[in-house]
Parts: structure tokens; sequence; C-alpha cells
């Protein structure tokens, strides 16, 4: 970053992370730490975290967490500089100017006066749909079922019949042409010059999830083509990253999201009720939408068209999302083409029969599947069935495997064993099967129990800093088997030493958000443990743990010439025996 540790530092611990979240979620007190419904998903009762004396927020639900800073990125969507600023500003503490590089602030300047155009332009949209002039339009949305409400709600707009209008309006206000080319708003031809990307077209503001405008879709009133033409890619607007209709879905209280194709599903289902739908707006969904919806949700209901394009998507976006650790289900919406055109044909109630029967993604690529197949056929039938016992060979779990082999025999009348033999089988010869059955998946669950331990004696010591001088003396950093746990490592002892624990800043030393998880993880990773006596008997066991997988890292990485280290191992492992005859208390 371009400010120094001492300035972050300052501004970080002059706002208090109580106060700060209290601005956003209800907190209530529980024990020694804060707790409330986590905004980066969706739940029923609290599971985010915010501890005072760690300074630090952690949703034991989803995973969010990081300190303040981290917290105003991920709510409000800031870069970094814009959370320290908000900060700064809150604590009265001026930034040193000069401490933005001047690619920084040009940046800067550029996205925020990108923004406002978009603003200035879709107000000037809006009021041109309710001019005398926006009579066509405002006829042409009006016959399309929606309300004013709904109109003023997604601020619907019309943009006039002259291809000049609003660059003119914008010139007027003193919006310079290299900002008009950066807005997205303008097309520039050799015979022309600059003149508006869309005219003659009812426009649909593009939204971030907190409502500023990014960029927009213009329609055609009728049949004319293109249908739709988008704002381009911007400083401000990335396709891949923005999910239409999310500023609104993300506090609609439904525990699942709807994710459509288009502007008009996403309005017309929001008109409906149905405030949990969001589009990916022409673009296929991205492993980022995958990751922005996981915020959110752990089930997305896809409402794509029945038609084939709309298949295709589905079947690309299930295992995006399943690999977010999302899981789907497919709505059926024939014999009409999208959500919009189904609630008007049928209504709210149908829709949401629909929605309650949309069918688990595994069954509907089951189904698509067949569609392959010649089922009249005996031959045709096994190799089908064959087809869906290989997938169903693919899942990890046995549990899940037998779920699904319940759910297909009982959807194809077929025999249960029959088919779980064939399953059985693939996974017998085939070679993605001898991996799950000669191998079962135990070395990452070890590996899993090996972090968590380490977890643990660093959450440990941070809540509880006179347990440094034991631990340390067993456990060391290098101990830590993966870089980011090292490191954290590192920065707590070396706090210790100086006798001044603070989590909340080591996590500013980390980029990015999933790095700010983890350390967060890091820090709020507990045990349920009764009475003392059990206390002590956990963190022994923990430092056995993590000291003896220490050892064993460096056993095997020990050069077989490096005397002095084969020393240390061993005074380790001496040292080790003597743990058990050890007394810890907190
Ligand atoms: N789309 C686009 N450019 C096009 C056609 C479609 O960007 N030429 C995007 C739009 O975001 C549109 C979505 O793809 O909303 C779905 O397209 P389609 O199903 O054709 O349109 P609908 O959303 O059904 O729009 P309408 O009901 O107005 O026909
Ligand atoms: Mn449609």
């Amino acid at each position: 970053m371009y400010y120094s540790d001492d300035i972050v530092e300052e501004v970080r611990s002059r706002n208090d992370i109580v106060d700060v979240i209290s601005g956003y979620v209800k907190l209530q007190r529980r024990g020694s730490s804060y707790f409330g419904l986590c905004p980066f998903h969706n739940e029923k009762s609290p599971s985010f975290s915010v501890s005072q004396s760690k300074q630090m927020y952690y949703c034991f639900g989803c995973g969010a967490g990081g300190n303040v800073f981290t917290f105003l990125m991920e709510y409000e969507n800031d870069t970094f500089p814009e959370a320290l600023k908000v900060l700064a500003d809150r604590a009265g503490i001026a930034l040193p100017e000069q401490e933005y590089s001047q690619e920084a602030r040009r940046q800067r300047d550029l996205k925020t006066s990108v923004l406002e155009i978009n603003r200035t332009a879709a107000k000037y949209f809006y009021w041109m749909l309710k001019s005398p002039q926006g009579e066509r339009a405002l006829q042409y949305l009006k016959g399309r079922g929606l309300s004013d409400e709904t109109i003023r709600h997604f601020g619907l707009g019309y943009a006039g019949p002259y291809s000049d209008a609003l660059y003119r309006y914008l010139k007027k206000q003193g919006v310079s042409e290299q900002l008009l080319k950066e807005s997205g708003l303008m097309q520039v031809s050799e015979k022309q010059g600059m003149y508006d990307k869309f005219w003659n077209r009812v426009m649909f503001p593009i939204m971030d999830v907190n409502s500023k405008v990014i960029g927009f879709g213009g329609r055609v009133m009728g049949d004319g083509k293109p249908k739709y033409l988008n704002s381009p890619e911007t400083v401000i607007f990335d396709k891949s990253r923005n999910l239409y209709g999310l500023n609104f879905a993300r506090t609609s209280k439904k525990r699942n999201l709807l994710v459509c194709e288009g502007y008009m599903d996403v309005i017309a289902m929001h008109q409906a009720g149905f405030t949990n739908a969001v589009a990916s707006l022409g673009t296929a969904l991205t492993s980022q939408h995958a990751s922005i919806l996981k915020r959110y949700t752990d089930e997305v209901i896809l409402t794509y068209d029945s038609d084939e394009a709309g298949v295709r998507a589905a079947l690309r976006a299930i295992p995006l999302l399943k690999e977010a650790g999302i899981s789907t289900r497919v709505l059926h919406m024939d014999p009409y083409k999208d959500p919009d055109e189904f609630i008007r044909a049928l209504g709210t109630e149908a829709f949401q029969q629909r929605i309650n029967q949309a069918e688990n993604s595994f069954l509907f690529e089951v189904s698509i599947l067949e569609r392959s197949y010649d089922m009249q056929d005996p031959d045709g039938k096994t190799r089908f069935f064959q087809a869906v016992a290989a997938r169903i060979a693919a899942f990890e779990m046995e549990l899940e495997r037998e779920n699904y082999i319940e759910a297909i025999t009982g959807k194809y009348q077929i025999s249960f064993e029959g088919l779980r033999r064939m399953v059985m089988n693939v996974l017998m010869q085939g070679a993605p099967a001898r991996r799950i059955v000669t191998r079962p998946p135990v070395r990452p669950e070890k590996e899993d129990g090996i972090r968590r331990s380490q977890r643990l004696i660093l959450t440990w010591l941070a809540e509880y800093p006179q347990l440094y001088r034991t631990v340390s003396a067993y456990v060391h950093p290098e101990d830590f088997s993966d870089e980011l746990y090292r490191e954290v490592a590192e920065m707590l002892y070396a706090q210790l030493e100086q006798g001044q624990v603070n989590p909340a800043r080591i996590t500013s030393h980390f980029d990015g958000q999933e790095q700010q998880r983890a350390v967060a993880e890091i820090f709020n990773t507990g045990v349920r443990v009764e009475t003392p006596k059990e206390q002590e008997k956990a963190i022994q066991e923990t430092i056995y743990k993590v000291v003896e997988h220490g050892i064993a890292q460096r056993t095997g990485a020990l050069d077989p010439a490096d005397l002095a280290g084969l020393q240390a191992l061993v005074d380790a492992k001496r040292r080790l025996q003597e743990l058990g005859r050890l007394h810890i208390s907190l």
C-alpha cells in the first residue's frame, strides 16, 4: 500500500471495531464477544462475532473475517485506500496527501468521476422517461406489466430519439471529453465524432451492491436489433463480478438466491415479491460470480430460460457453483420461456410452487444426459445407467453416493441394488475410482486437524498471553506448516515478546480478502471445554500435536549431513516427552 504501517495502525487503533460495526449490524454482548446476524450471508441465528479485545470480526457460519478495514472493504466494496480514508475521517485524522501515489490518486479520481457521470446519466434518463417525450417508453414498460413503483425502484429510464442528447447534457455540466470517453456512455466515430451510445431505448441502470450506478443496459422498444445494448467494461464496470439486482437481493430475507438471465426477469420477480433474484446479464456465470453469491447464500435456484441456451448455461453454472460450496437446484419454467413470461402468465403462487419443486442439480444433469440415449432400446438404456453410475461414483462420500442411488432408482423405477452394483463396479475399475477406494480421504482430514491445532494455539496465545512462556518453550514459528500461519506466528510471537498483543495489526499486514479471512480464522478457533482440567488437557494435547507434526516435517526435510539440525530435532523430541508431566493452566 501507499501508507506507512504507522499511519494504518494509528487509523485502525482509533476506530473501535465494535463501534464501527454497530453502525451496520445489530450486536449483542455475549461473554467476551459481541454477536449479530452476519451481513455477508443469510442466517437466522447469529454466528457473526466481533471481539473488542482482538479488534477483529469473524463469522463462524461463512468464514468472513478480518479487522475494521476488512469489514468496510467487504461491506461497502471499498478499496483499502477508500476504507482507510473513511476511517481516518471518522477519527478526525488527516491523512498525508502525498502518500497517495500519483497513479493511485488518478485512478481514484477517475472512478469517482465516472460514478458521478453514471449517476447523472441515470437521473437524466429517468427524468426523460417521466417527461412528455418519454410517453412511448413509459407505455412500453407499463405494457410489460411494470408498476410506477417498480420503475422508480429500479430507476428505469429512457434515452431519447436524438443521438447527441446525453452528450450535450453532460457537456453542459462541464464533463470533459476525456471523461466522457471513459464513462462508456459515448461512442466515437471518425465521421460523427463523439455521440451517445444509447438512444431511443428504455434504460436499465446497473447498480453495484451499494446501489451505485456502474453501467447501463438499453432495450429497443419492440423488435429491433440488437435487442439490448450494454455499457462496455469501464474502470467501474466489470461484468464478471457484478450481478444485477444484488443490491436489493442481498437484504432479502429469503434463504436462497434466484439466479436468472435478464434484466426483465429480475425486475418481474422482484415486483412479484421474489426479492432474492439476481441476473448475470447475458454473460455466462463466472467463478467470481459464484464466490460473490456464496457470501450471501448456500443455495442457488437457477431460473434460466427454458430454451437450449438456458439449459447449456445451467449445465455450465452448476459445477462452478458447486466449486464455490453452493448447492444448486434448477427451476422448470416450461411451457414458458423465462421468469418474466411465467409470472405474467401464471402468477406469483404458481411461480412459488415451481421454486418449491425446483430440481436437485444432479438430477437435472441426469435428465439432460437422458436425452442423448435411446431409452426405448435396452442397450441404450443400459448405457445410460452406466453413464449415471459413473457420475454417482464421482461423489466422494459414500452417504452422498447412496442418496443419489436412491434418488435415481426412485425416479427411473429400477432396483437400488442393481444400480449400486454398477456404481461399485465403476469404483473398482475406473481410474478416479481406484483413488477413492484404495486411498480414502484420510490425509486431508488429518492435515485439517493439524492446521486446526495450529490455529488453536495462536487463538489461545492471543487470548491468554500468559501462556506464551510455556507455549514458546515447545512450539516455534517454524512448526507451523503453511506460510501464512508461519508469518502470523512470527508476528504474534514478536508482539508477545514486547508484551503487546495486537491481532488486528497483524491482519493489516496481509492483502486481499482471502488472506485476511484466513487470519481471522486463525484468531477465532475454539474448542468447547467445560472444566479447567479439560482445558489443561486440551492445551497440552494441542501443543503435543503441533510439535510432533513440526518434528515429523523437519525430519522429512532434514539433510542427513546436518548434524546441528539433527541434534535440535533430538532435543525437541526429548522435550516433547517431558510435556506430559507439565502443568499448564490459564
Ligand atoms: N442480452 C444482451 N444483449 C442482447 C440480448 C440479451 O446483453 N442482444 C442480455 C440482457 O442482459 C438480457 C439477457 O441477456 O436481459 C437475456 O436475454 P433475453 O432472454 O434475450 O432477453 P430478456 O431478458 O428475456 O428480455 P426481454 O424480456 O425484454 O425480451
Ligand atoms: Mn424475457
